[in-house]
């Protein structure tokens, strides 16, 4: 690489904290509403509240931004954070019609989609 190669991170080429923010929000929105989420939602609490605030970071960090996921919960550890759940194809599907409106939503560029 020589020296005058910039290297943007996915995290500023979606537009940053903001385009996290609406993202996770409509996610949740999404899962909150969808009638085809409802088995997804009822494994989540009440409030949606600290889930956001988790994968907001997560994701943040996930698409190389500042590392605030790790510094508060340690290593993601994703799977075993998920095998208490019971996670299978319809709900596979489920999270990813949920995320995958919420991108078509809030991030312009549908290469970084
Ligand atoms: C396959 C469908 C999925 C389902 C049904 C699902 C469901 C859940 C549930 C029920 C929780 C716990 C929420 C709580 O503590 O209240 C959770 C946590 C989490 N999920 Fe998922 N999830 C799925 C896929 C994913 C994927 C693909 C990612 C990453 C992009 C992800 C990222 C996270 C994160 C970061 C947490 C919080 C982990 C922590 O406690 O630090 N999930 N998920």
């Amino acid at each position: 690489m020589s020296d005058d190669t910039v290297v943007t991170s996915m995290f500023d080429r979606v537009g940053g904290a903001t385009a996290i923010d609406r993202l996770v929000e409509t996610f949740y929105e999404r899962m909150d509403t969808l009638p085809e989420a409802q088995d997804i939602r009822a494994m989540h609490g009440t409030n949606l509240g600290p889930i956001k605030h988790v994968l907001k970071r997560y994701l943040t960090e996930w698409m190389g931004g500042p590392k605030l996921y790790s510094s508060e919960r340690g290593h993601p550890r994703l799977r075993q954070r998920h095998l208490g759940f019971p996670i299978g194809n319809a709900a596979r599907d489920a999270w990813l019609v949920c995320m995958q409106g919420a991108l078509i939503e809030t991030v312009e560029d549908e290469a970084a989609r």
